[in-house]
């Protein structure tokens, strides 16, 4: 401990002081008009302020994590009921249960509850696609009443506590809003990122029986548009439960509404009322569900329940972002993925922050946009992907250089490992070396952000992830299933102790929950991540130790590609790995077998076709960067496909492929290297 505080003193030195004194601004806690109970406003644990503090406040966490989270729980937020006890978990069965007996709805705590103080403040700033577009300032109270408004439709439609909603609208007002509406009224959201397709978009559908699906006639990105709507068409052909189509206009296109199913959203929510009673809500009941790749079959549909999820999505967006009153908070993701439910919707709007949703992409209309975007609102805490930060820095240095980025605090990056060169570029020409950067580790099932550095107190080292946020116990596995103790020790990373938003489980399918999470390490939740921690303590992740891939941050299993793959009628049997991309992080590498019909078929109409497929199926974010035909895929004897060897050749390293006279079919191995694209 010792040896690490000095080395973090050493590196702290690196940053300006200004970051070292910070004022303490605490949270002004209003209780909803709604609301009639009573709570306190002492400050604790809440905000942790430098290095000190954070190893005081991480010991207790995990001296006694019940009283720790209790404290945060009872002082931060407003609630209906008390819980009747803080945690009850079984990680067997698993079972695990946060604040069990409370009472409360997430949209008192998001918005009512700043009505009083911050009425005014900006909630939501929406900056559009197109920058000649002006940007929309909503305000807490605004937002109050369009949440509201959204909520009142809901039910008229029949929309009740615990029926699944879908919503599949692009980054703008109304999908934050719909996500709160559901909130509202107790409804389950299930969002479908709007660059899925419409077979992906009905499985999902499909798999949590949502009744309802929200959408819009289109989207833009960058100088596209999207028809978003005609994409729902296709998707409900196979969808027989959803009764309505709520339909924003974004586009304004002519579309296709089908009778007594479609309706244009904004005349209903003109007529709505403005005010709507929140649902009370059980600690435990669904939240929301949000569906995430596994390394085999179909999707899963992570479960995040209401009081855990809320207090820690607020609590570690509170820490790592040191969010301050007058802060304009930014988060590139689209809400589509968990890092905008949780770090644009939930975390900051729990916190009374200024949340900006940005609609574009980083290169419309040209590679200097977010940094335009950011002398524009005068961004504090900017948080992105390292695919984005490798994508610009590939680009001239004026598109950032002409803009005044000088109102940036913080910076982070979430969704893959950032690697060192990405990680200086960032700090040198984006913080101007006066930015902590905050390397985020998590994942959908976490809920929230699990090992980070915290700014101003923990010195951060590029491709460090760095110390675990309080409350989370990480540990490293060896394969054997023995924890690795003490320092310098690489392995799988696992959680042992429960966290608030941990997800309770997979939508309908508890089994697979216990299977992928719970059964590799007996009372441990396995990540699917390797990592290893320094002679310091400090974490780096090291990647997927399964089959899933991070593209482009995000999260692809290879199994639905290769099933997608298998569809075209020419093709026999199909692997994809993934190879490192100087861009995306990795990209994927297709090996397939096509069947032996006698005929000749053009072998590059053939990989645009086995593409499509791929895109039909799940999305063009899944399609493959090289298609390599092969007679054969190395085998073990019991008939499994050696990926390990396939992942290498595509990586162009052939040099240590192992002992490989032991597979089945040895001689396809040299075939394959000899054709390597
Ligand atoms: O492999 C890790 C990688 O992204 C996975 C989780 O993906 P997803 O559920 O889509 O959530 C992404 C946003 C939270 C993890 O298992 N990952 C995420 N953040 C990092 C990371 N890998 C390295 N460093 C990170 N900071």
């Amino acid at each position: 401990m010792l040896m690490l505080r000095k080395k973090m003193a050493r590196s702290y030195k690196n940053f300006s002081t200004d970051f070292v004194i910070l004022s303490f601004i605490s949270l002004a806690f209003t209780p909803s008009e709604a609301s009639n109970h009573k709570f306190k406003s002492k400050m604790s644990n809440y905000h942790i302020k430098n290095l000190e503090e954070y190893f005081q406040v991480y010991r207790k966490s995990v001296r006694d994590p019940e009283t720790f989270w209790e404290e945060i729980a009872e002082e931060n937020f407003v609630w209906r009921k008390r819980w009747d006890s803080v945690l009850k978990y079984d990680l067997e069965k698993p079972e695990v249960k946060w604040f069990e007996g409370a009472k409360l709805n997430i949209t008192e705590n998001c918005i009512d509850r700043h009505l009083y103080t911050r009425g005014d403040k900006t909630a939501i700033i929406f900056e559009p696609n197109d920058p000649s577009e002006k940007a929309e300032h909503i305000s807490y109270r605004n937002l109050h009443e369009r949440v509201c408004r959204f909520a009142n439709v809901l039910k008229d439609h029949g929309i009740k506590k615990g029926d699944r909603v879908c919503i599949y609208v692009p980054m703008i007002p109304e999908l934050a809003v719909s996500i709160l509406a559901c909130a509202r009224i107790g409804a389950i959201h299930s969002v479908v990122f709007a660059g899925f397709s419409s077979k992906a978009l009905s499985t999902r559908i499909n798999d949590c029986d949502c009744k309802m699906v929200i959408t819009s006639d289109g989207s833009f990105r960058g100088n596209k548009t999207i028809d978003l709507k005609g994409i729902v068409d296709e998707a409900l052909e196979s969808c027989d439960g959803v009764k309505t189509v709520l339909v924003a206009k974004r586009i304004n296109s002519e579309i296709y509404m089908k009778v007594n199913r479609d309706k244009w959203l904004q005349p209903l929510l003109d007529e709505a009322f403005h005010d709507c009673v929140p649902e009370i809500m059980d600690a435990e009941d669904p939240l929301f569900i949000l569906y995430t790749s596994g390394s085999t079959g179909k999707p899963k549909g992570m479960v995040h329940t209401t009081a855990g999820y809320m207090v820690y999505c607020a609590y570690t967006f509170k820490n790592v972002f040191q969010y301050r009153e007058d802060d304009v908070y930014w988060c590139t993701a689209d809400i589509g993925w968990i890092t905008g439910h949780s770090y644009i919707v939930y975390g900051p709007l729990a916190n009374g922050a200024t949340t900006l949703m940005f609609e574009g992409v980083p290169s419309y209309p040209d590679f200097g946009r977010f940094w335009q975007v950011i002398e524009k609102h005068k961004v504090s805490q900017f948080y992105t992907a390292p695919t984005a930060i490798r994508a610009l820095a590939k680009e001239r240095l004026d598109f950032s250089d002409k803009y005044d980025l000088t109102s940036l605090k913080i910076l982070g990056s979430v969704g893959e490992p950032i690697n060192e060169e990405a990680w200086h570029w960032y700090n040198d020409n984006i913080g101007k070396k006066n930015c902590p950067i905050v390397d985020t580790w998590w994942q959908t099932e976490t809920g929230g952000i699990m090992i980070s550095p915290i700014p101003y107190s923990t010195p951060t080292i590029p491709t460090y992830a760095t110390l675990p946020l309080p409350g989370i116990q990480p540990a490293l596995m060896d394969e054997e299933g023995n924890e690795l103790k003490g320092n310098l020790v690489d392995g799988r990373l696992c959680i042992k102790f429960p966290w608030p938003a941990m997800a309770r489980t997979i939508w309908d399918d508890h089994k697979r929950y216990k299977e992928t999470y719970f059964s590799a390490y007996k009372n441990y939740y396995f990540t699917g991540d390797g990592a290893l921690r320094d002679s310091t303590g400090y974490y780096r992740i090291t990647g997927r130790v399964d089959d899933v891939i991070i593209v482009s941050g995000h999260n692809l299993g290879t199994a639905p590609i290769e099933d997608a793959i298998n569809e075209h009628p020419a093709v026999a049997e199909s692997a994809v790995v993934g190879f490192p991309h100087d861009i995306k992080g990795n990209a994927l590498y297709g090996y397939v077998i096509i069947k032996d019909t006698g005929e000749s078929r053009d072998r590059d109409n053939l990989r645009k076709e086995i593409n499509q497929i791929i895109a039909d199926h799940i999305g063009p974010i899944a399609k493959l960067d090289k298609i390599q035909f092969v007679s054969g895929l190395p085998k073990t004897r019991s008939g499994k496909i050696m990926r390990r060897i396939l992942r290498k050749i595509a990586e162009g390293d052939t040099s240590n492929l192992g002992d490989t006279s032991t597979l089945l079919n040895p001689e396809v191995v040299q075939e394959v290297i000899d054709n390597v694209l």
